[in-house]
């Protein structure tokens, strides 16, 4: 009874802090670095490190399982975490070829990794306990239209499953193609490819909307391209054997100047929980003497121009190759790769303002390279009735 009283005395007299943590992997550091942040006094400080040499891209599969890459070993691997976001290794690395990002389908049946250096895409079946099985599967793609490098050879550089669960798509940074797979019972097979309306673009990262689902939703696939610094975006029209994407209007720049041919910069894309905003950060912006993160309002999918970008601010310090969101859509971490530092930035997902200063600036972590919320979010995932009604047009 004195403690629920105290309980309350607390709550009427002041906001009772949420302390988040975060999982950084730095790769001057060593490994992954597990970190706090109080969203009440901003304290944001190192709590742990997880000797994981080489540690890059970084995918939680739950707030107890995450699969990270590594590029000097060129494996993909399976860590238990806990809750102060400490790695600790389960099973074996398994090779694949040099990946630079790793995800995995709807059912956790199997990981695909993305390889920029070789060009190819590699699926690893995972057992039920979601430990990855060796060999990999590879697909490498070959350039019949070689451009200027990066262009001159396929750089798939990332991977996302659609809202149903049943398609795979890998942006290709150096083909300017989307790849579109099949998703199989522990691999994806080869569909189409889906080329870029404009060469060289570039597509790097891409993020699903389309929920929470409001009635008559269609679903979108955003990409962000890292050669013209634009967003463009896709309506993904179903079909009962396949899934194809049609452009919504044209890209939109992630820069206020054009940088030009040469200045190769968005990198990131995130989308607000909400649904209503995206989030591209540039790793160099002659605005600024930082990185910055462009914002867009997300448009109605019957609207001409998918995006009307609304800020570009400074992302408070250079090359922001990464950056997340909570899952309330309140506060974005960035990584400042260049300047060992990863800033904390409020966020307003329903103006879509995010502050011009972060409210916390950590340092500590050299080369920081992928930040992610140690806590539970909602992978966009349709249900059986809104699958049927994609794919019969009701
Ligand atoms: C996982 O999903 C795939 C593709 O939809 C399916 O073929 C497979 O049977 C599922 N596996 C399990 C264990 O549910
Ligand atoms: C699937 O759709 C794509 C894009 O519209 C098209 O190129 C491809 O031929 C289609 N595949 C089948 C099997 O219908
Ligand atoms: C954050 O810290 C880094 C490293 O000290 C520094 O370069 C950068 O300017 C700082 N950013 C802000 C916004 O204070
Ligand atoms: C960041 O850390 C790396 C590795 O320790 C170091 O080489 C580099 O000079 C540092 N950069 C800055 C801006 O302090």
């Amino acid at each position: 009874m004195f403690r629920r009283y105290t309980l309350l005395l607390l709550l009427a007299t002041k906001v009772i802090a949420t302390t988040h943590t975060l999982i950084i992997s730095g790769d001057a550091s060593g490994g992954a670095v597990s970190a706090t942040f109080n969203d009440v006094n901003h304290a944001f400080k190192i709590t742990g490190s997880t000797l994981t040499n080489g540690a890059d891209w970084i995918t939680l599969a739950s707030t107890s399982r995450a699969y990270l890459t590594f590029r000097n070993t060129a494996t993909v691997a399976a860590y238990d975490v806990s809750r102060s976001g400490g790695l600790f290794l389960v099973g074996e690395p398994v090779s694949v070829p040099v990946p630079v990002y790793v995800g995995l389908n709807h059912n956790s049946s199997f990981l695909f990794t993305a390889s920029y250096p070789t060009g190819a895409i590699a699926t690893v079946p995972l057992s039920p306990h979601g430990i990855p099985i060796a060999p990999a599967v590879t697909t490498t793609f070959t350039a019949t239209a070689p451009l200027a490098s990066p262009q001159d050879q396929a750089r798939p550089h990332s991977g996302l499953i659609d809202v149903t669960g049943k398609y795979l798509i890998f942006p290709d940074d150096g083909l300017d193609s989307l790849h579109v797979y099949k998703v199989d019972a522990t691999s994806a097979t080869f569909l189409y490819d889906q080329p870029s309306p404009v060469r060289p673009s570039g597509p790097r990262h891409a993020v699903l909307s389309g929920f929470p689902v409001v009635p008559n939703w269609i679903p979108r696939l955003h990409v962000v391209n890292e050669e013209d610094n634009s967003v463009e975006t896709w309506i993904m029209h179903y079909t009962l054997k396949n899934m194809s994407l049609a452009l919504q209007g044209s890209a939109v720049s992630t820069l206020l100047v054009k940088g030009g041919m040469d200045v190769s910069t968005a990198a990131e894309l995130l989308i607000s929980p909400n649904g209503r905003y995206l989030l591209a950060s540039n790793r160099d912006a002659s605005l600024f003497a930082t990185g910055s993160i462009a914002v867009f309002r997300i448009n109605a999918p019957t609207a001409k121009t998918a995006l009307t970008r609304i800020s570009i601010t400074s992302s408070g310090g250079a090359n922001p190759r990464s950056m997340s969101l909570d899952p309330t859509g309140k506060w974005l971490a960035v990584v400042n790769g260049n300047s060992n530092s990863t800033a904390m930035f409020a966020f307003d997902q329903e103006t879509g303002v995010l502050a011009a200063k972060p409210v916390a600036n950590m340092t500590g972590i050299n080369t920081p390279q992928t930040v992610v919320w140690l806590e539970d979010r909602h992978i966009p995932t349709a249900t059986e009735t809104e699958i049927l009604r994609l794919e019969h047009f009701l």
